[in-house]
């Protein structure tokens, strides 16, 4: 089919029309089991009722004044986020890039009011995703989506993952901030282990560094926390967040500490859309549900279960899977066949699941799953890796 779109995304030849929870209902009326949640975004599933109702209200009521005004929702859904992390201030943009952008200019703009704006320098860890724009393809690193878009933004130092020796050498007087994804998302679902989180803030605290944590696909109850970074008990200066906060509608935030936030005066930062009254409404419904008494311990068994269950799939078939990785419900497996192949046959058995790099595929389902929706995607996983033996045979013959 011709289409009049910019052709920068291959995208899977089905439409949807609607959805109820975790399933998508296809415009020929077939249903997918959704376990990619519009790549960590719809952390409630689709048509939550808590969610259209705040939507459909506040759309009658106001949906967009700028922020040359105050927006009461705003503040409350600022000072929620604020009451449950370890931040002061919040700054609201519509996208995870944005966030990352403010997060990088306020790591910069805070050694530039402390008197040292030679402080630019930002080190970023090899397999990183950010985003797309100029500033956070060079946070990312990965060339494929640097190459050919002019300059790479200046002030971006990669290091291996898990390379201390790099790392240390890779720190210098021009350092402002390390900048790190507690489980890389599109790097394939590499977790962080703890102890290193808590080796990087040691290291900002002994080099006056800033430790911005990416957190726009790992938070809002994803890990079964709030955020990931709290399971190492170590808290960043500047977070950003964005995907699962708006439960589906555009919303990213950055957060921070009052003495890391200390260059952001007015007028040195905006957005027009940014923390509209309906993102605003939205946010703070999503709020409402995730901090609900007894929602991350659901998450937390759910992400158990389906653990679990998935450990004896890869039993089963030992040449298509051959790990499982990540917590909760942001969970990968590392295959031995093509990750893209994997996701196209499991979208035959009426699943949708995410590839990721290093030929992982990525389960992020609806943090609202039940039991018989982890049984359900379990079977289709396990018939997605029947089908692919099948064929192999079928190629070996
Ligand atoms: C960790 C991380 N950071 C940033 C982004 C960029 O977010 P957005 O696509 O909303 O700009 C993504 C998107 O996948 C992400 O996973």
């Amino acid at each position: 089919m011709t289409s009049a779109l910019l052709p920068t995304y291959a995208r899977a030849p089905i439409a949807f029309e609607r959805g109820e929870g975790a399933w998508l209902v296809a415009r020929d009326g077939r249903r997918y089991l959704d376990f990619g949640a519009g790549i960590a975004v719809n952390a409630l599933g689709h048509a939550h009722p808590h969610l259209v109702e705040a939507l459909t209200s506040q759309a009658q009521k106001l949906w967009h004044t700028s922020n040359l005004f105050e927006i009461p929702e705003g503040e409350r859904l600022g000072q929620r986020l604020v009451d449950a992390t370890f931040a002061d201030v919040a700054f609201f943009a519509n996208s995870g890039a944005e966030a990352n952008e403010a997060a990088i200019k306020m790591a910069r703009k805070y050694h530039a009011a402390g008197g040292h704006p030679e402080r630019f320098r930002i080190v970023t860890f090899e397999g990183a995703f950010h985003g797309r724009t100029l500033a956070t393809i060079a946070a990312g690193g990965q060339q494929k989506y640097i190459d050919g878009f002019g300059p790479k933004v200046d002030g971006f130092d990669q290091v291996p993952f898990g390379d201390r020796e790099a790392l240390l050498a890779a720190i210098g007087p021009e350092t402002a901030a390390l900048m790190i994804e507690p489980i890389q998302g599109e790097g394939g679902i590499r977790t962080v282990p703890p102890e290193m989180l808590r080796d990087l803030r040691a290291l900002c605290d002994e080099h006056g560094l800033l430790l911005v944590m990416d957190e726009v696909q790992t938070g809002v109850g994803r890990t079964g926390r709030l955020f990931a970074h709290e399971w190492s008990g170590v808290t960043p200066d500047i977070m950003s967040a964005a995907k699962g906060i708006g439960g589906g509608f555009p919303l990213g935030v950055c957060l921070a500490t009052a003495e890391a936030a200390r260059g952001m005066t007015a007028g040195s930062h905006g957005t027009t859309f940014g923390g509209n009254p309906l993102a605003m409404a939205v946010g703070n419904a999503v709020l409402d549900v995730v901090l609900a008494d007894g929602f991350l311990d659901h998450v937390l068994r759910m992400g158990l279960l389906l653990k679990q269950q998935l450990a004896s799939v890869m039993d089963r078939h030992p040449g298509i899977i051959s790990e499982i990785r990540g917590t909760a419900l942001i969970l990968g497996l590392k295959l031995d066949v093509l990750n893209t192949t994997f996701t196209a046959a499991a979208r035959d058995e009426h699943l949708l699941v995410i590839p990721a790099g290093d030929n992982v595929v990525r389960l992020l389902p609806p943090l609202i799953i039940t039991e018989s929706d982890v049984a359900e995607a379990v079977k289709r996983i396990d018939a997605t890796a029947g089908r692919l033996e099948a064929q192999m045979r079928g190629a070996a013959e």
